[in-house]
């Protein structure tokens, strides 16, 4: 599904630099590796601040917290994501709501978050966080209007979309202020925990630098709540070193979504949708985005027989995500029921993510494509 030393490989001499750079001047937390880090990456998102922070989880709750959305606000989001995308919200002491997704793109349906904004707790509402699912933005222009409308402050998960675009501007640009994650598995990533939270905003940008060093402006004088949500300086060392190739990286997944697509068109066995009758419904980049294709995502009939053929076949895969967050066991305090969200159930059953990353080969696409192809005839 995704081999992590292939990226590694070339790139082992300047990381280990990197990473003594940081043994040497003894900066381990925050400190000049984290601050390089965060200027550097904020010209090439084409936003005025980035703040290093411990997790793509912490950067939601510090994104949240910095806007001040706290107890009384309710925040429109979708069922389909990572779990983080609605515990974060709870823990800065909100209310999630959910809105249902849009099923040829599996993110958040501008119209059903209207829906929301017109029913019983529209009024509670003070932000709607998107997610820019696989690494294609969500649907911005659509759902700034709304929130410029109705005042709401627009938060972007961009966990899984750095050098993503809508219209001229990145993923992390798009909304007041932003979180991603750097997981290891996502397509800029660290060796470890880390993560990143982007605004144009001064306001936010200081709130959040404030919150992730325990509320303090001044040593050890604590403004307000903040918690411990500090970046490495061995994180900061690494992803100064990736950000020089992510553009690079990110070209070389769009040329394997590409080929995907032929090869699965050559096959033909690829179908319309938005949903599979007997082949498979391919993934598709909206007109006027740059699609990052951190995942590759079919959606399939019998998906779970599809899934254990190819892993008979060595073939890795993976299903993102097979509950809706609505039906999670520790969400059930929300209210919500199967049926409430008819799009994420039904994608939650359908979608498969295939092996995507920029070293792989076009033998092991084939073979993939050929895996598919064989189990649909
Ligand atoms: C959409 C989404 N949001 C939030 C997160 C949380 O990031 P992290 O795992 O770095 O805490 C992730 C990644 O796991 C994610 O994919």
């Amino acid at each position: 599904m995704l081999d992590l030393r292939r990226q590694y490989a070339p790139l082992h001499q300047e990381l280990l630099q990197a990473l003594g750079h940081v043994l040497e001047t003894q900066q381990f937390i925050l400190g000049e590796p984290v601050s390089t880090f965060e200027v550097a990456a904020a010209l090439h998102l084409g936003v005025s601040h980035a703040i290093g922070c411990a997790s793509g989880t912490d950067a939601l709750w510090l994104a949240l917290a910095s806007a001040e959305i706290g107890p009384g606000a309710a925040v429109i989001t979708t069922p389909f994501s990572f779990f983080a995308s609605v515990s974060s919200i709870l823990r800065a002491g909100a209310r999630p709501l959910l809105a249902d997704i849009d099923p040829a793109t599996f993110n958040l349906d501008p119209a059903a978050v209207q829906a929301v904004l017109a029913g019983p707790d529209g009024n509670a509402v003070r932000a709607i966080l998107p997610v820019h699912l696989y690494g294609q933005p969500a649907n911005m222009g659509r759902l700034s209007s709304i929130a410029k409308t109705r005042s709401l402050t627009l938060i972007e998960d961009a966990a899984q979309a750095f050098g993503a675009i809508s219209g001229r501007e990145a993923a992390g640009a798009l909304g007041d202020i932003a979180a991603f994650s750097f997981y290891p598995t996502k397509n800029l990533s660290a060796a470890g925990d880390a993560g990143m939270v982007t605004t144009s905003s001064p306001k936010l940008a200081e709130r959040a630098r404030m919150l992730r060093q325990h509320g303090m402006r001044r040593r050890y004088h604590h403004d307000e709540l903040g918690w411990n949500a500090r970046m490495d300086g061995f994180q900061g060392a690494i992803l100064e070193v990736k950000l020089n190739y992510i553009d690079r990286w990110n070209d070389a997944r769009r040329a394997i979504a590409s080929r995907y697509d032929n090869l699965f068109r050559g096959a033909g066995v690829a179908e319309a949708g938005p949903y599979p009758m007997r082949g498979i419904v391919l993934p598709h980049e909206v007109p006027g985005t740059r699609h990052v294709w951190h995942q590759y995502v079919i959606r399939a009939k019998r998906r779970d027989e599809l899934r254990a053929f190819l892993a008979k076949r060595g073939i890795g895969s993976e299903i993102y995500y097979p509950v809706p967050l609505h039906l999670q066991e520790a969400l059930s305090s929300l209210g919500y029921q199967e049926g409430d969200f008819p799009e994420a159930e039904r994608a939650a059953r359908e979608v498969l993510a295939l092996p995507i990353f920029p070293e792989l080969r076009e033998d092991e696409q084939q073979t993939v494509v050929d895996a598919i192809a064989d189990f649909l005839s």
